[in-house]
């Protein structure tokens, strides 16, 4: 089958890449990229474990065809933290139990910068909207939003 070159700067650095037809974002992240933060959990954009930011606005990586946002501005997980400095949003979480198993937290904090970028001082209910597309199965939810408030409360 024949591939298409990509170019993508991803976490602030230019990638050049060969990519299948209709090919995701996820699946290149991952395969090509080695970039394993992005979780790929149903695959059809229902459960946001693969959340990332593309120039700056949070999408749901298995649904994005790479071909489509060719020059594109892509940041996951790995482009977060200040080399061993965790950023306002990882350490919020890490402090307060906002994680079990892990499976939803890369999702979770790539929308939550999206939305603390956006909203530097959300509501609770503000904060239950912007995660109400990535699902969790392990806290029940009420640790990650008050992480992500008490990040918001940090970046001030
Ligand atoms: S893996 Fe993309 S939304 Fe579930
Ligand atoms: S911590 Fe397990 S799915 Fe969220």
């Amino acid at each position: 089958m024949p591939s298409s070159v990509v170019n993508l700067t991803v976490n602030g650095r230019e990638q050049e890449f060969l990519a299948r037809p209709a090919e995701s974002l996820l699946t290149s992240l991952r395969d090509r990229l080695g970039l394993m933060a992005a979780k790929r959990g149903c695959a059809q954009g229902s459960c946001g474990t693969c959340t990332v930011l593309v120039d700056d606005k949070p999408v749901m990586s298995c649904l994005v065809a790479v071909e489509t946002i060719e020059a594109a501005e892509v940041r996951t997980l790995e482009g977060v933290a200040d080399g061993e400095r965790l950023d306002e949003v990882q350490q919020a979480f890490l402090d307060g139990f906002a994680t079990q198993c892990g499976f939803c937290t890369a999702g979770m904090i790539m929308t939550a910068e999206a939305l603390l970028a956006e909203n530097p001082d959300p509501t609770h209910d503000e904060v239950v909207e912007a995660i109400s597309g990535n699902v969790c199965r392990c806290t029940g939810y009420r640790a990650i939003v008050a992480a992500i408030l008490d990040a918001a409360g940090r970046r001030k």
